[in-house]
């Protein structure tokens, strides 16, 4: 049995995905076939409850000069992002001359309001030109992967921070044992670790299988990330059920005894265990949902297809790998996607190769269907392609469940 990489325990698969390729390696018609491949299986410790790969992908692969992603992509997050800083602003960073530290600061989305306020911030994210987005809008980045050493340098160079917060990047990170030596070093003595991140109770609950990718290699629960905490010398004192990317989690974690518990925690951590979080039965269920979607679709799309209905993908998400290349889907039954990302248009996705446009490619003309791949900015996408229901198109959804709205 694989070992977990956070507490050493037995770690018990669930499922197997096969090969999968690197989930935002869009490549172009002449890289197409250099795609990195991997086993994506993913388990469930039976010591500390959390869930993870069982095989890592270097980090190099995943996080480069051109890795595409951009937080600024979706409104809701970027509103999402400012109402966050706005309350940093007014409580742990309202001392005199705090600083924050933000983990996976991408194009500066969440920085950006800090920045604006004069308040002392660093950014750090290893992929090149996210940080040059970001330090166009005056945000000061360092391009690095965040590790012990690399928190050391800053609190050498800029002392220990009030904050350090981490959305949606703790859980791409497999060395969280260097992760938290830093933020031992870095960490001012009543400062607080804050994460964000997709919730594994929401994943659950929705069959959201697609979360599984080379990117997220833990998927977090209040029980898990306590555990996490705790065996790397912190506490876990609060948590916050958020609605983004289909159900997330706000954790603060802070030095043991310096901040009280909150009782939210205490009825999370009952919740979970109620919802079976930690029972190999739960799992086994995800996995006959997973097999039980990937056929439905797949069914559908080849019926639409020979009833001679057109089919576009929308949102060309990382966690679409998972779904495109697990299923089967090519562009014999979605011939593009359109995606708002410049850096992934007029590219191909990894492993199926199918066409990324831009979102003006959807209605020229509309298609019958479209299949939203980014079914967790469902709102913000259905609202911006109104006209697309107007004209009579109908949206493929297959989270929690294959179905046609
Ligand atoms: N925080 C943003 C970005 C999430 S994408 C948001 O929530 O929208 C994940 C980001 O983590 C990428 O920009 C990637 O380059 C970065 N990343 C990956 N490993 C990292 C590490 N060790 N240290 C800092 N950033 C890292
Ligand atoms: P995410 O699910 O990892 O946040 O990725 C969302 C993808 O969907 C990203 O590539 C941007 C794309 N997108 C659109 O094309 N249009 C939109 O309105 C939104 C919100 C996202
Ligand atoms: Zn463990």
């Amino acid at each position: 049995m694989a070992k977990c990489r956070i507490c050493g325990g037995a770690v018990d698969e669930f499922f197997d995905f096969g090969r999968q390729p690197v989930s935002d390696s869009f490549v172009t018609p002449e890289t197409a076939g250099s795609e990195f491949y991997f086993r994506l299986a993913a388990g469930v410790c039976t010591n500390c409850t959390m869930v993870q790969l069982l095989e890592e992908v270097p980090r190099e692969q995943m996080f480069h000069e051109d890795y595409p992603y951009r937080s600024s992509g979706s409104s809701v997050m970027h509103r999402h992002f400012e109402a966050f800083a706005h309350r940093l602003l007014e409580t742990d960073l309202a001392g005199d001359d705090p600083f924050i530290v933000e983990i996976g600061s991408n194009d500066g989305t969440m920085l950006k309001t800090v920045q604006k306020a004069g308040v002392r911030h660093l950014g750090v994210d290893p992929s090149a030109q996210v940080g040059d987005f970001a330090r166009a809008d005056g945000v000061r980045v360092r391009t690095a992967f965040f590790e012990d050493a690399t928190a050391r340098e800053i609190a050498a160079s800029d002392g220990p921070a009030d904050v350090i917060f981490s959305a949606n990047t703790t859980s791409h990170i497999p060395y969280m044992d260097s992760i938290f030596r830093g933020v031992d070093a870095l960490l001012a003595s009543d400062g607080v670790l804050v994460l964000e991140d997709r919730y594994l109770g929401s994943i659950m609950e929705q069959n959201a299988f697609d979360q599984i990718y080379d990117e997220h290699f833990y998927l977090f629960s209040v029980s898990s990330v306590r555990a996490m905490a705790q065996t790397f010398g912190f506490e876990l004192v609060d948590v916050e059920p958020l609605t983004v990317h289909g159900g997330s989690m706000r954790y603060t974690i802070a030095r043991p005894g310096k901040r009280s518990p909150s009782t939210t925690m205490t009825e999370l951590l009952a919740r979970e265990r109620a919802q079976g979080l930690a029972s190999p039965q739960t799992y086994q269920r995800f996995a006959a949902g997973v097999r039980r979607s990937c056929g439905e679709l797949m069914d559908l799309l080849k019926d639409l297809r020979a009833q001679g209905r057109t089919v576009v993908g929308y949102g060309a998400t990382a966690k679409s790998a998972t779904v495109i290349n697990y299923c089967g889907i090519g562009p014999e039954l979605v011939p593009f996607i359109c995606d708002s990302t410049e850096a992934k248009q007029g590219r191909l996705t990894p492993g199926s190769h199918i066409p990324v446009r831009p979102p003006a490619a959807f209605s020229e003309p509309y298609p019958d269907y479209a299949l939203l791949f980014a079914w967790n900015h469902v709102e913000e996408i259905m609202a911006k392609e109104q006209g697309f229901r107007d004209a009579g198109g109908k949206w493929i959804l297959y989270v929690p469940e294959v179905h046609v709205v």
